[in-house]
Formats: C-alpha cells, sequence, structure tokens
C-alpha cells in the first residue's frame, strides 16, 4: 500500500503526517510506503520547516531526510490513497483527477477521526510554535485511525 499525504508547501504539515505515519507503521510492522508532497511547488526541495522538524523531534520521530516536492498527475494512479491535510488541498487535488478511481483515493485526512465534518489541519507557518504541536495531535489522531482502518 502506497499513501501520500498533501498540504500546500510540503514543508509543515504534510511532512509531519508522512513522518508520524512511517514511524507508527515501522513500529507495527507494517509494511506500507508513506510519501509527502504540495499542492504549490514554492518549496521544492527544501527541507521540512524548522518548527516541524522540531516538533517530530520532541516526540522522537526524525523527518530531516525529507524534501519538500510538488504532487504530480502520476500521483493520482501510483498512490493507493492521497490525503489532503485541508479542503483547499482537497478541492485542488481534485481538479488534477481525470478519472473517477483517481478521485475516489483522494480524502480530507481529519475525516478518517470525524468522518463527514471536513475538519481542516489548520496551517501553523505564520503562527507559533504551538500551532505546530496542535498541528501533531491532530495528525497522531488522524494516523492512529489510518492504521486501525487499513492495516490487516
Ligand atoms: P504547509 O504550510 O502547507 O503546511 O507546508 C505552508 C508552508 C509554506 C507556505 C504556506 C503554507 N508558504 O506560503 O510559503
Amino acid at each position: 500500500m502506497k499513501i501520500l499525504m498533501v498540504c500546500l508547501g510540503n514543508i509543515c504539515r504534510s511532512p509531519l503526517a508522512h513522518g508520524i505515519l512511517e514511524h507508527k507503521a515501522k513500529k507495527e510492522n507494517w509494511d506500507i510506503e508513506v510519501d509527502s508532497a504540495g499542492t504549490n511547488g514554492f518549496h521544492d526541495g527544501e527541507k521540512p520547516d524548522s518548527r516541524s522538524i522540531s516538533t517530530a523531534g520532541m516526540h522522537q520521530i526524525d523527518i530531516t531526510n525529507q524534501v519538500s516536492r510538488q504532487i504530480k498527475k502520476e500521483d493520482l494512479d501510483e498512490f493507493d490513497l492521497i490525503y489532503a491535510m485541508d479542503s483547499s488541498n482537497y478541492n485542488n487535488i481534485l481538479e488534477m483527477a481525470s478519472n473517477e478511481r483517481q478521485k475516489s483515493k483522494v480524502k480530507i485526512i481529519m475525516n478518517e477521526v470525524y468522518p463527514g465534518k471536513n475538519i481542516n489541519v489548520p496551517d501553523p507557518y505564520y503562527g507559533g510554535d504551538e500551532g505546530f504541536e496542535n498541528v501533531f495531535q491532530m495528525l497522531n489522531e488522524a494516523t492512529d485511525m489510518i492504521i486501525k482502518k487499513y492495516k490487516n
């Protein structure tokens, strides 16, 4: 199974989602591939934001090897599940989809915890460090549900 986490810049939220799920899957011996991407390419080639790196680090998760990239059309075929961090990312990914099979893979991540509520993981970029910990806690819950739902 291949899971893609997507936000706007692929430096704050989706790197945390990527790192948390990868970390938990490894601990659970769940053999999946996790990646992340941004809907824009403004931060292509960059490491995650230092605040995401330190927040992950406080929870013993290392995301320093991640590199930001923009989502591409082929991702919609290659990945089995594509999780958007917010409804804006969700709509932008859906616009890239060229068939129903691709569309059906795209989900708003917090709907795994609160089905149908379309809750956004708030963009922490312009705020303080507490915003990053809040993002971490939300994604911690969501990734628990992903494991419960999809790990056999
Ligand atoms: P992310 O956060 O989508 O969670 O990676 C952002 C990072 C950068 C920008 C916006 C959001 N930016 O405008 O540069």
